[in-house]
Formats: C-alpha cells, structure tokens, sequence
C-alpha cells in the first residue's frame, strides 16, 4: 500500500463528482461558489502590487510579521473578545488545521454540529482526532441535549461555526452561553469559526463571538470573505499564549510561513470598511429566501451566503442532478451532512442569476 491509513479514512469530496457533471453543463447558473461574488478592493490589490515592486517578497517570521499581528490582536481585542495572542495563518482553513495539530491527542473527540462545512470532519481525522457530530435538523438551531449526549471522557473540542456554510444559521446569545457553559463544567476547548462575522442580516445577533464568553476559546478568522481575498490565503487564530504560541511553532514545521504580500496588504484591509458591498447580500438573501420559502420547506439565512432547503423525497444528490440538467449548479446536502435531504445554494452570485436560479428551483417542485 503507497499510501497512509491516515489518509485513506478520508473520502474525495462529495463535490467532487457534481463538478465533473458540471463541467459538461455550456455556462451553468452557478450557485455553488463558496466566495464573494465581488473582487478584492482596488486600494488593497494596489498596496499588494506596492509591497512586490518594493521587494518584500522573502520569507516572513513564521507568526506572521509582528505589525499585522499586533494590528490584528487589537481589532479581534476590540470586539470584545479574549485572547492574550494571534498566529497568521495560511487562511482560516491553516488555522483549523494547526489549531487541530496543538490540541489534539490521538482519538481525541471533536464536536460538530451537523451540517458543517466539510474540512473539519477530514482535518480532524488527519490530524489523529474522531469527529462526532451532533444533528441540529430541521431548525439548524443547538441543542443543550444533544451537546450534552455527545460528550464523553474523550471529548476535547467543541466546533462552532457562525454564520453557518451551509445552513446560513447565526446562533443566538442564548444558544452561544449555553455551548460556553457546557464547555466550562466539562473543561472542554471551544474552536469558534467566525469567517463569516460580518455577513449578518439580523441586527439582533451582529457581534455576538464565543470568545467573548469564555477563554479557552480559538478564534478563527481570515481575510477571503470580509475582503473577497480567497485566493490570498490569510487567516487568522486568536486565543490563549499557551496555544498560539505552540502554533507558531509548529507552522514553522508545517508551512514555514505566510505569504508574505498578502500580510502587508492584510495590514490595509483591516482599516478597509466593505460593509457596503456585504449589504448586497442582504438583498440577494431576501430575493432567494421570498423565491423559494412558499415551494421549499426552509430556514431563513440569517447570515454567510448560503441557503439550505430541503428537497421533495428527501433526495438532495438526484434534485442537484435534475438541477444540473436544467443549467443549475447547486451542491447536495449530504457534501455537508450525514443527512442527504438537502441542498445548499449559495446567492454569493449577481441578482440576476440568483434571479434566474430561484425561477429554475421554482419549476422543479
Ligand atoms: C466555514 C468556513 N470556514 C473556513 C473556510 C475557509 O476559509 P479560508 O479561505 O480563510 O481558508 C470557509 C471557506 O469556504 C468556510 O466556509
């Protein structure tokens, strides 16, 4: 055998199959992009432009150079949040990554509320750790009971993801103090995935983070959503010394360090406001959810860019088929779930393909 046990637990990604449809589809709608639809801010792609011409092109500490992580401690302290440290990461996904290295034993348990977005199932498995996931169907809302039922001697980690890809679920305060309140009778460490933070839609639940509420929490966040930087690869992990610091040491080892122009650029999209194109968003949710909400049964987003309906005979894999046939690239629930009776579309498009996707979706039921 070439290759590692490790690596064989993991399967290829259920995507996977559906873009090869795809990919024989002329010009699909496609609602299945997990990025912005609007591009990096002039301003910010001119001071990366700046920092090449001007030679920064070298390796970087392995943290991260230290104004951005000064700079990024205050911005993630000024939200209120706990941390006595920040690492720079290759993206939110480095940060999981790394912050599953430090803190996982091997068969460690990692709790996830189902749906979830797919690398933490497999990036906890590589990293030696078992995924247990908690079912949050049909509200996508958390549940002391089920936390509670899914927690045994071997329990580490609580991951939270908020907004949610896929669901578009923002949990409430109530639902965040009662996942802190567990995790601080259990001693259990909490890993809060706040990529999505400004795409918020209800006033009621902006600024709401993990971190506020408890230590030992993680903070993951990055640059690719807020400031449509995907391609850049710059994240971000706050949190306790003990952890971040064994972070950087670590990084070291695993991608030596961060890409060096997009740190400097980092540096002025931090200042850089872009809540008027995420406002956008706003509109294209209401467009998608009043389109749908009277043929499907589903959950209002209350942030990211996702939708999450359920499929007439529960059979996400075969509707996003059908979909494909009628020039609609959607992605099946069961890429997110141990449940296959949903699909996610994402309205992270022009209004007029949403537009056009909603009329398709409409036809099919
Ligand atoms: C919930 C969630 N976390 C993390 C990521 C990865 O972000 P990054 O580009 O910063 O690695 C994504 C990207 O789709 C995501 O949806």
């Amino acid at each position: 055998m070439l290759l590692s046990e490790r690596v064989m637990q993991v399967r290829p990604s259920g995507v996977r199959k559906i873009f090869d449809l795809a990919a024989k589809v002329k010009n699909p709608i496609n609602l299945s992009i997990g990025e912005p639809d609007f591009d990096i801010p002039v301003e910010i792609k001119e001071e990366g432009i700046k920092w090449i011409r001007a030679g920064f092109n070298k390796y970087t500490p392995s943290g991260g150079i230290p104004e951005l992580r000064e700079k990024l401690l205050h911005y993630i302290k000024g939200k209120g949040i706990i941390c006595d440290d920040v690492i720079v990461t290759a993206g939110a996904t480095g940060g999981i990554l790394l912050s599953f290295l430090v803190t996982l034993n091997p068969g460690d348990e990692v709790i996830i509320p189902d749906p979830y977005f797919v690398l933490y199932e497999y990036q906890a498995i590589l990293l030696g750790g078992k995924p247990v996931f908690i079912d949050t169907y049909p509200d996508f809302k958390l549940r002391e009971e089920a936390l509670r039922k899914a927690i045994t001697k071997k329990t580490k980690a609580i991951l939270i993801n908020s907004p949610n890809n896929p669901t578009g679920a923002v949990y409430s305060k109530e639902e965040l103090e009662m996942v802190v309140r567990v995790a601080r009778e259990k001693d259990l460490l909490i890993l809060s995935d706040d990529i999505y933070d400004k795409f918020v839609f209800e006033e009621g639940l902006r600024n709401n983070y993990l971190g506020q509420l408890y230590d030992k929490t993680l903070t993951i966040g990055g640059f690719s959503k807020t400031w449509g930087m995907t391609g850049w690869r710059l994240g971000f992990v706050a949190g306790p010394k003990e952890i971040i610091q064994s972070m950087v040491t670590n990084q070291q080892y695993v991608f030596s360090s961060i890409n060096s122009i997009a740190q400097k650029a980092g540096l002025l999209a931090l200042d850089y406001n872009t809540d008027a194109l995420i406002e956008a968003y706003r509109r294209k949710r209401d467009l998608i959810y009043e389109g749908l909400k009277d043929k499907y049964e589903v959950e209002k987003p209350k942030g990211a860019y996702y939708i999450f309906p359920r499929v007439p005979g529960d059979d996400g894999d075969t509707f996003v088929e059908r979909a494909l046939e009628k020039n609609l690239f959607i992605i099946p629930g069961s890429v997110f779930s141990n449940r296959k009776s949903h699909v996610r579309i994402s309205f992270a498009a022009s209004e007029e393909n949403v537009l056009k996707g909603v009329e398709i979706l409409r036809s099919m039921v």
